[in-house]
C-alpha cells in the first residue's frame, strides 16, 4: 500500500490540472478591438459588446430580459430592490451556499431566513420552505449548487401560492436546464456570476435575467446610477448606484460563449464517467440525478463520503486528496453558523434592528450541518476538463486515501494535538 502524499509519499497526480480561465487569440483580438473602438464602457449603457454578449447569453439560456452588471452579488440585491423588497422584509435562502446569497438581501435591508437543504442534492429543501413563511416573507432565493438544480417545480408552486418573488441564484448554473427550461428563466429573476472561477467568466461580472421588460427597465435604471426609465409615458427615477460592467469584459464574454458548449459537453462526459467509477467506491454517496435536470453543468461537483468508512471527516480526506494533487475542498460550511448572521457581530443596520431574526444559536439544520461539517467533498471543474485521465487520477487518489484511513486519522490526531 503506497504512502499518502500528506505523509511524505509520492503524489498520485504529478502534473497540475488544466488552468482556468482558458484563452486564445480570439480573446486578445476581442479586447484589442474594444481598445481601438474607443467605446470602453460606462455611459451610455449598454455598449455594443454588452448587447451582443447579452443577446447570445439569452439564446443559450432560452429566455429572459438581461442586464449586465458588476458581479453576481449585486445582481441579487438589485433584483430585490427592483421588486420593491427591502427594509424588514424576509427572504428565504438555503443553508448551504456562498454567503452572497444571504448578504444580498441584507444589503437591500431585508432579513435572510435560512432553511435546510435536501441531503439528496444539497439544494434548498422545498419541504422546509412553508414553515419559514411569515407575513413578512417576500422572496425565495434557491441556489442551483454545484452540478445540481433546486427543485424548481416545488419552489415555484409554493411561491405562487404565497405570492412570493423567486430569484434563482445561478452562479454555478450557466447553461443548465430544468425540464428544458434554462436556469434563471423559471423564477422572476435569474442571477449569474461571471467571476473568474465560474464556468462562464469575464474576470468579474454578473448577469441578471428578468422575467419582463418592465422589470428589466427598472433594473437597468438601478444599475445605471438611477437614471430615469419610461413607464406608461412617465419618467421614473430610481434610487440607483453605478453597477455597470465595462465593454472589455463583455467582449471576453462573447468569446467565452463560443467555447462554452464544447466545454459543457466535455465536463458532462467526464462527470458521467466519474459517476460510474465513484458508484463502486465504498463509503461514497453520489448526489441524486434528478431526471428533470435535463442539462447539467459542472462548476464544482459535490458528493458525500461516509466518515466512518473513510475513518476521517471530510476536511481530513480533502487535505489528503489535495496533497495527492486533486483540487477539491469541503465546500460551504452551514450558513447559519457564519458570524455575519449572528446578532451584534454584523455592523449592518438590519441585524441590529431585528436581532431575534438573526439569532441562529438554537437553530438546527441537520442536512446542511452534516454536509458542511462532516461529509461533503467538492471537486473542481478542472478535474472534468482533463477528461478520463483527470477522473482516473482522482479515483486512484480517493481509493488510496480510503485504504490509508487509519494512518491518516493518526496523523490528523497528531496534528490537532500540536
Ligand atoms: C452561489 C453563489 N452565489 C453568488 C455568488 C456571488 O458571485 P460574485 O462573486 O460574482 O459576486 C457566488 C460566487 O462565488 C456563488 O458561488
Amino acid at each position: 500500500m503506497s504512502t499518502l502524499a500528506i505523509l511524505g509519499g509520492e503524489k498520485v497526480r504529478q502534473e497540475p490540472y488544466p488552468q482556468w480561465p482558458v484563452f486564445d487569440e480570439r480573446d486578445i483580438e476581442a479586447v484589442t478591438n474594444v481598445v481601438k473602438s474607443g467605446r470602453w464602457g460606462g455611459f451610455p449603457y449598454p455598449g455594443p459588446n454588452t448587447s451582443e454578449f447579452l443577446k447570445r447569453f439569452v439564446e443559450m439560456q432560452g429566455g429572459g430580459y438581461p442586464v449586465l452588471m458588476a458581479n453576481g452579488t449585486v445582481t441579487m440585491e438589485v433584483a430585490l430592490r427592483a421588486a420593491d423588497i427591502g427594509w424588514g422584509d424576509e427572504v428565504i435562502v438555503p443553508g448551504l451556499t456562498f454567503q452572497a446569497t444571504a448578504a444580498a438581501p441584507m444589503a437591500a435591508g431585508a432579513i435572510p431566513v435560512i432553511v435546510d437543504v435536501d441531503p439528496g442534492n444539497y439544494c434548498m429543501d422545498p419541504a422546509k420552505i412553508e414553515a419559514a413563511i411569515t407575513p413578512r416573507t417576500r422572496a425565495i432565493i434557491p441556489v442551483h449548487l454545484g452540478a445540481q438544480m433546486a427543485d424548481m417545480d416545488a419552489i415555484m408552486q409554493i411561491a405562487e401560492a404565497h405570492n412570493l418573488i423567486v430569484i434563482e441564484d445561478c452562479a454555478h448554473a450557466h447553461g443548465a436546464k430544468w425540464r428544458g427550461m434554462g436556469a434563471g428563466t423559471i423564477g422572476h429573476f435569474g442571477s449569474f456570476s461571471l467571476q473568474s472561477s465560474k464556468i462562464l467568466t469575464t474576470g468579474e461580472g454578473g448577469i441578471l435575467l428578468c422575467r419582463t421588460p418592465e422589470l428589466q427597465a427598472r433594473v437597468e435604471s438601478i444599475i445605471n446610477c438611477g437614471r430615469p426609465y419610461e413607464q406608461d409615458g412617465k419618467r421614473i427615477y430610481t434610487m440607483g448606484a453605478n453597477y455597470r460592467l465595462g465593454e472589455f469584459q463583455a467582449a471576453l464574454g462573447v468569446v467565452g460563449l463560443q467555447r462554452f458548449p464544447e466545454q459543457l459537453k466535455q465536463r458532462n462526459e467526464a462527470a458521467n464517467y466519474l459517476e460510474e467509477a465513484l458508484s463502486e467506491v465504498p463509503g461514497v454517496r453520489i448526489l441524486r440525478r434528478d431526471p428533470r435536470l435535463t442539462t447539467r453543468t459542472i462548476y464544482i461537483y459535490g458528493f458525500a463520503i461516509d466518515p466512518e468508512v473513510f475513518k476521517n471527516p471530510h476536511e481530513v480526506v480533502c487535505a489528503a486528496l489535495d496533497a495527492e494533487g486533486i483540487p477539491c475542498d469541503t465546500g460551504y460550511p452551514p450558513m447559519h453558523r457564519y458570524d455575519l448572521f449572528q446578532p451584534g457581530l454584523s455592523r449592518l443596520p438590519v441585524p441590529s434592528a431585528f436581532p431575534e431574526r438573526f439569532d441562529y444559536s438554537q437553530a438546527s439544520l441537520p442536512a446542511a450541518e452534516r454536509a458542511g461539517e462532516l461529509e461533503s467533498v467538492w471537486l473542481d471543474e478542472s478535474v472534468f476538463r482533463d477528461g478520463h485521465k483527470g477522473v482516473d487520477d482522482f479515483i486512484a487518489a480517493l481509493k488510496k486515501v480510503q485504504a490509508n484511513g487509519e494512518e491518516l486519522a493518526k496523523e490528523a490526531a497528531h496534528r490537532r494535538a500540536k
